[in-house]
């Protein structure tokens, strides 16, 4: 692995709330994902399934993780079920783990290779009742393509059809709402690798690269900082792309005038992080860009301060959208009077801040977590406003992640250059 050792009490820790949540006679049963095919005999590099790797901390192909915490046997109790290696994947395809290593990274008790499953898991589905498979939930998901569990469960149900099935999802969406202190480490790690990114950018970005230069920039910060790689595609907009909402073409030459819109995040040993910068392009904004970025700033800063304890993602963005409706009057993009006679079901602000201004953070960049739960400590969420206007070509965001604490909350980017006379003052340098 490229990420540094991570503390097995992690997992142990992350099962034993799992197992917490399971009434008696539950099995639980997780798996990897598959490594997807491009074309030819192509393939692309393995992403773990997050729920998984929540759980056990293994990176690697074909990995089963069993939950039962009341089978007769307690080496039943946790198993994982891995790819045995041989000589010949580690000619071809390298280093796999051996039990040990699994034992130490996962702290799972009992090992086996994945010829031992079917075995095992008929002795399993014999004492249990309730069955915990996993899907992915997340509201927003669209999966075509059939994953491991998936297949997993089709197969289950036909063989096993009178047990009673669960979604393990539900739970680990509770679960996965709050980070724990390790967890919060490896987050601040990849926050930091983006943060040096973005301060490379601050000296690299001038009148005439291309969007993809930009972008390849980031990827050699990342990659040489021990991350995989980008946690999304990077958004790297200049001028009238910086309104285009998911913009990843990035094969644009940024021109002088223009602001360029970044948003990208490193990935490290699967935690997100997620940034969105706004800078010019000549390293000076105009007095209408500043103007706008100002305003959007305004808005950041009063939506930071609403993350905190007890407040809820509806009122939330009520809160935000009243205070980013002022600022679009101010910038002369609304009417006071249109606005007291709007749709409050649909507000005028969203044309020009059509997305949400939070979302969870963490496995997964929108990751997953019931989306109305009330804000509690341990929770990351962005806080990502921006105005876009395209008549006028010009998009400025601002991102960044925030940890809520008891007692109100921290910004995990705090040290990423943010006020106009600092990326100003960086891209003179
Ligand atoms: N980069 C995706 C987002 O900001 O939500
Ligand atoms: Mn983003
Ligand atoms: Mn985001």
């Amino acid at each position: 692995m490229r990420y540094g050792p991570i503390a097995p009490e992690l997992f142990i820790e992350n099962r034993r709330r799992f197992r917490e949540l399971l009434p008696p006679q539950s099995l639980a049963i997780f798996n990897a994902n598959d490594i997807l095919p491009t074309n030819a005999d192509g393939t692309l590099a393995l992403k773990q399934n997050n729920d998984l790797f929540y759980l056990s901390g293994v990176d690697q192909e074909e990995s089963v993780l069993v939950i039962c915490p009341d089978a007769a046997l307690e080496k039943h109790r946790e198993i994982l079920f891995l790819r045995e290696t041989s000589e010949h994947i580690l000619v071809w395809e390298g280093y796999k783990l051996t039990k040990d290593e699994a034992r130490a990274v996962s702290g799972v008790p009992t090992i086996m290779w994945l010829d031992a499953l079917p075995a095992v898991l008929a002795a399993l589905m014999n004492e249990a009742e309730y069955v915990y498979l996993n899907t992915n939930e997340h509201i927003r998901a669209v999966v075509e393509v059939e994953t491991r569990d998936a297949r997993f469960i089709q197969d289950l149900q036909r063989r096993y059809p009178l047990h009673q099935y669960r979604r393990a999802a539900k739970l680990l969406h509770q679960l996965r709402a709050i980070k724990s202190p390790e967890e919060i480490r490896l987050m601040r790690r990849a926050c930091e690798i983006t943060g040096n990114a973005f301060r490379r950018l601050l000296g690299f970005v001038k009148p005439g690269v291309w969007e993809y230069e930009v972008e390849a920039e980031i990827l050699h910060e990342f990659v040489r900082s021990g991350s995989r790689g980008p946690a999304y595609g990077s958004i790297i907009g200049s001028g009238e792309s910086a309104t285009i909402l998911h913009y990843v073409s990035n094969d644009r030459q940024c021109q002088a005038g223009d602001v360029l819109l970044l948003d990208f995040g490193a990935e490290y040993a699967n935690y997100a992080a997620d940034l969105s910068r706004s800078i010019p392009v000549s390293g000076t904004f105009s007095p209408r860009q500043r103007q706008v970025y100002e305003a959007v700033l305004r808005v950041f800063k009063f939506a930071k301060s609403r993350l905190i304890v007890g407040n809820h993602i509806e009122d939330y963005h009520k809160q935000v959208g009243e205070v980013m409706e002022q600022e679009l009057i101010n910038l002369d993009l609304l009417h006071g009077s249109d606005v007291k006679n709007q749709d409050p079901d649909a507000p005028l602000y969203k044309k020009y801040f059509p997305h949400g201004t939070s979302h969870y953070l963490g496995l997964d960049v929108h990751d997953v977590g019931y989306k109305y739960r009330k804000f509690e400590a341990g929770m990351v969420y962005t806080c990502e406003p921006g105005i876009y206007i395209r008549e006028e070509k010009l998009g400025i965001r601002l991102e960044n992640d925030i940890l809520i604490t008891p007692n109100g909350n921290e910004d995990l980017m705090a040290d990423i250059p943010l006020e106009v006379a600092d990326i100003e003052r960086l891209m003179r340098k």
